[in-house]
């Protein structure tokens, strides 16, 4: 997407967010494919269908699919698209969507391809800071967590190459940003430090905190996940110097990495950040059926 198609699609959400209730996908099935688990992707794209007026169909569990039996995610794929207008995919497999799309007569939605890329939750990442930043050029946006696995980190990076960001990246070194994607900001005049500090001075610069949980799921070697997952946790009393108008954001589900007394701090917005997910998605579903509210 150019900066201009990200600055249209915010105020699209802008306008779903006004009325998000509309015939707008009457007569039109949306079909989510999920072969991982979710709450937030896949409840947020079939309220945004519901409230279009389109009808889904699909699965929360692949064990209930023919993917049991041994059917490929191409003939899944091919049958689905005879039922449905669009596919909404979760995968755990890296590059599933992009093969999925190869083979589809319909479009394809990446709701996260294992530890690859999470584009949506990008949209409405972009959407919460713009809300609350009231702009996405130079900011300083600091990614905590888990930067090797977490996908939502890479689509954000790629997504924020048109608004001159500084990136903090802020990890374990067994979880650092991967090095195609620190090539990736070389190539794009994306400006970063990669640290693994993480204390109260070391947020005080920044706008947007984004945390991230280390991810069980994605781990060969256990016993690093347990050396690892609780390196990083954030506590009220660490905001102490952080500016008023940051804000806390987190593509969630959390484990340990927020304490639960930061929910009571005007700086968290991770709740307000999903309740965005259902405008963005409600975008999505438009700009890739071609619908023009
Ligand atoms: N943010 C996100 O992808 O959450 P779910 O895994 O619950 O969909």
């Amino acid at each position: 997407m150019t900066r201009e198609d990200i600055l249209d699609f915010l105020a699209r959400a802008a306008e779903f967010e006004k009325r998000p209730n509309r015939h707008l996908l009457d007569e039109r099935i949306v079909a989510t494919l999920f072969f991982e688990p979710s709450t937030r992707t896949r409840l947020s794209f079939e309220t945004a269908a519901n409230r279009l007026g389109a009808k889904v169909i699909g699965f929360a569990d692949p064990k209930v699919s023919s993917g049991v039996k041994g059917e490929t995610l191409k003939d899944t794929i091919m049958m689905v698209s005879n039922y449905a207008d669009i596919i909404v995919m979760r995968h755990f497999k890296e590059g599933a969507a992009a093969e999925a799309a190869k083979v589809s007569p319909v479009p394809i939605v990446n709701a996260g391809d294992g530890s690859n890329q999470h584009p949506s939750q990008t949209m409405l990442d972009l959407y919460s800071i713009y809300k609350t930043q009231g702009t996405l050029d130079n900011l300083t946006i600091h990614l905590v967590g888990d930067l090797k696995y977490g996908r939502t980190v890479h689509s954000m990076l790629q997504a924020m190459r048109h608004f001159n960001p500084t990136f903090h990246f802020v990890s374990p070194k067994e979880l650092r940003m991967p090095e195609e994607w620190k090539q990736y900001c070389h190539d794009n005049n994306i400006r970063y430090v990669e640290t693994e500090e993480f204390t109260p001075e070391s947020i005080a610069s920044a706008d947007i905190l984004y945390m991230t949980r280390v991810q069980r799921e994605r781990f060969t070697d256990l016993d690093e996940y347990e050396r690892v997952k609780d390196t990083y946790i954030l506590t009220r009393s660490m905001l102490s110097q952080a500016k008023e108008t940051m804000k806390v954001l987190h593509p969630l589900p959390r484990v340990n990495e927020i304490a639960e007394d930061v929910d009571d701090d005007p700086r968290a917005y991770y709740f307000q950040q999903a309740r965005n997910g259902l405008f963005a998605r409600e975008v999505i579903l438009t700009k890739v059926l071609d619908i023009h509210p």
